[in-house]
């Protein structure tokens, strides 16, 4: 069955708000239970062997929240790291953050220094890759990675090639996601890994994030496994 998983699954985690709101509760408290659903799906997809999984944790547009919501998500980042790190140790996770976390990004600067410390702990962990999108958009990555490359090749005289443009993304050394899952009935990519995922099988599910379960997960693993990817070229017939 590994041969056919996905290497890269990546999750849009979205409903989390009409989640709470269903329930009488604050956005928050659907936040808080998405984190749940953050680690039953780890753990799944470890078990399972998928090697990478990216969640869209935070956009560049999530600013435009209120305060309390866009405070409450760096306070519950905050408490999930600090009560997390031992589990993250001892299931051998490596943890990544892609996104705009420069000195001039609104980020917390005390968010800024725990997206180190978690990468440099876990940079020899050889389980599964988590990356989490913070302060992150397609479009802004593309923005910051021409401005790179602009530069670089002003430098060098060289024509850009889709290497170097891959190199210059946050996601550098991470293969594209091969599957994406949204959850909560929305059908859009919404700014997401718009170079990475020019491939990838899409999947969407009426689930709202924080009621998403390993079954769940494992239906759209199911899924994914049922589809012929081509990539552009022509399904492969064998010869008479
Ligand atoms: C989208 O749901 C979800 C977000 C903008 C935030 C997702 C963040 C978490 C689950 C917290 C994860 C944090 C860690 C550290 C794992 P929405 O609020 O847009 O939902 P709605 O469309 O129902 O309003």
């Amino acid at each position: 069955m590994k041969e056919h998983l996905p290497t890269h699954v990546a999750f849009i985690m979205d409903g989390n708000g009409r989640w709470a709101q269903k329930r009488g509760l604050a956005r928050l408290k659907g936040h808080a239970q998405g984190i749940e659903t953050v680690r039953t799906v780890c753990e799944e997809l470890s078990k399972l062997g998928v090697e990478y999984a990216t969640f869209y944790t935070f956009s560049t547009e999530n600013w435009k929240r209120p305060w309390e919501e866009v405070g409450g998500l760096f306070t519950l980042m905050r408490t999930y790291f600090k009560n997390e790190m031992k589990q993250i140790m001892d299931k051998n996770l490596r943890v990544l953050f892609i996104g705009d976390h420069s000195e001039t990004s609104k980020l917390p600067a005390d968010i800024l220094t725990l997206m180190t410390d978690v990468e440099t702990q876990t940079k020899d962990n050889t389980g599964l890759t988590i990356t989490f999108a913070i302060n992150y958009s397609g479009r802004d990555e593309l923005l910051r990675a021409a401005t790179k490359l602009v530069q670089q090749s002003a430098a060098t005289g060289e024509a850009v090639t889709p290497e170097m443009m891959a190199a210059a993304l946050d996601t550098a050394g991470i293969p594209d996601p091969d599957f994406i899952i949204r959850t909560s009935g929305e059908q859009r990519i919404s700014n997401f890994l718009l170079w990475q995922l020019a491939y990838a099988e899409l999947y969407f599910s009426d689930v709202a994030w924080p009621d998403f379960t390993a079954t769940h997960l494992q239906a759209a693993l199911s899924s994914y496994m049922s589809r012929n990817r081509r990539f552009g070229a022509v399904p492969q017939v064998s010869a008479a």
